[in-house]
């Protein structure tokens, strides 16, 4: 063990990443300080509610709700910002920032709603932040687009990002489960946001595309403006369809380049071919592939949700900005520069594309459908139909397509829904096969 003068760190925010973050310093002090040079001591923490037993080794004294304990002790270099949403955690940063503290987070809806404004500040003060388990929990990602893919032009990114939605999906498919109560218990493991709508409806990987888009092609893209859609509307019939066609459903995030250097983005639910790397990422698992012009393709997969993975993320970043990493990363990194927003391309992929939609169970109605699908130039791989679905008289009719344009395929299915032969909404998917 190092017998350097310990580092103080500031911790603010004792939420689950928060607690576990203060865990891991104290229990792995030794490795950590070994890694850093120095021993690393959380000086002082913050948090809304300072009389709450979180079974921390934490003194009373060292805990309190201002963050002026931290910002405002010039014995702290390193703040760890790790209160979720936009405020009151904008102002923390600038507060910390402001006052010469380096800040590490995980707080990805922040980076994506306000990254150009706080790095710049963060520049302009001569510090750092250092954002390694905002995307992705305890996989590396930020660390090799940032600095082991450097030499490379990033072609693609595809990737699972967010564990809520992604073991919602495997257990439905899995074990049957219900959608309420697989949503519920990732809440009880910590897997959620304050607010799991973000992570079903697409909101929260759409924000970590965003970063990750940030430091791939050094374009900030609006989180907003990607095109994105969740998996609310998904159902068991659904899961089972994609198995019969030897896939299954994942919330997947597309960046890729097109020919003219603009990006098409989006985040959707896809059929990913079994035995596919994407496919087998189970549970509270991401997973991401990168394509660079030179490495080739890359695949990443690990926790991407969750008390220790993200600590494990957090802590690495707290060492990196100890050694003095993280300040030659961030000033490096200059493709988180901002000229002003990137302008993504209208998102239209030429793909297979799975649909299912309920029709009348009468005759010609098949015809109907595939011959609207016909005028639009798509063409049909193969069809299922299943048996009415009990006591509503709809039959689930089931079909895959050949690559077609994404945009064709949503000009047809709005064709099919306004016609006399579907029952409800129907589902369009892309189909990812590699
Ligand atoms: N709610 C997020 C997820 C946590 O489920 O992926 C990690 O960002």
């Amino acid at each position: 063990m190092s017998t350097s003068e310990p580092v103080r760190v500031g911790v603010v925010g004792l939420g689950t990443v928060g607690s576990g973050v203060v865990r891991l310093l104290v229990e792995s002090a030794d490795h950590i300080s070994r890694h850093a040079g120095r021993p690393i001591v959380v000086e002082r923490a913050v948090c809304r509610d300072v009389g709450r037993d979180r079974g921390l080794k934490l003194a009373a004294d060292r805990v309190s709700s201002d963050i002026r304990t931290v910002s405002r002790d010039p014995s702290i270099s390193v703040a760890v910002l790790l209160v979720g949403g936009l405020e009151p955690a904008r102002s923390m940063m600038i507060e910390l920032l402001e006052n010469g503290k380096d800040v590490v987070t995980a707080n990805k809806a922040l980076l994506a709603e306000h990254g150009p404004e706080l790095f710049d500040l963060a520049r302009r003060k001569g510090r750092s932040i250092a954002f390694e388990a905002a995307v992705a929990g305890g996989i590396p990602i930020v660390a090799a687009i940032g600095e082991c893919l450097a030499a490379n032009r990033i072609e693609s990114i595809r990737g699972i990002l967010n564990g809520t939605s992604n073991f919602i999906l495997s257990k439905m498919e899995e074990d049957g489960a219900d959608y309420a109560e697989v949503l519920a218990l990732a809440q009880q493991m910590g897997y959620a946001e304050a607010d799991p709508s973000m992570d079903v409806d697409g909101t929260d990987a759409t924000q970590k595309l965003a970063i990750l888009s940030h430091l791939a092609f050094g374009t900030w893209v609006p989180w907003a403006e990607i095109p994105r859609t969740g998996i609310e509307h998904l159902d068991i019939e659904l899961l089972s369809c994609a198995r019969e066609f030897g896939h299954r459903i994942r919330l997947v995030a597309v960046a890729s380049r097109t020919a003219e250097g603009r990006l098409a983005m989006r985040v959707a639910p896809a059929l990913v071919r079994i035995g596919t790397p994407l496919a087998e990422t189970r549970g509270a698992y991401n997973a991401v592939s990168i394509v660079g012009d030179a490495v080739g393709r890359m695949f990443f997969h690990g926790l991407g949700a969750g008390q220790m993975p993200t600590a494990s993320a957090v802590v690495a970043d707290i060492i990196d900005t100890v050694v003095g990493r993280a300040a030659i990363t961030f000033r490096t990194t200059g493709v988180l520069d901002v000229d002003g927003p990137g302008r993504i391309a209208g998102a239209d992929f030429q793909e297979p594309h799975f649909l299912r939609v309920r029709v009348a169970d009468r005759p010609g109605v098949l015809s109907r459908v595939t011959g609207i699908l016909g005028e639009h130039g798509i063409s049909i791989a193969s069809v299922i139909q299943h048996a009415p679905t009990a006591g509503s008289g709809a039959v689930p009719l089931v079909i895959m397509t050949h690559a077609c344009s994404s945009t064709a395929i949503r000009r047809a299915v709005a064709h099919i829904e306004a016609s006399d032969v579907v029952v409800g909404p129907a589902v369009c998917m892309s189909v990812l096969d590699d």
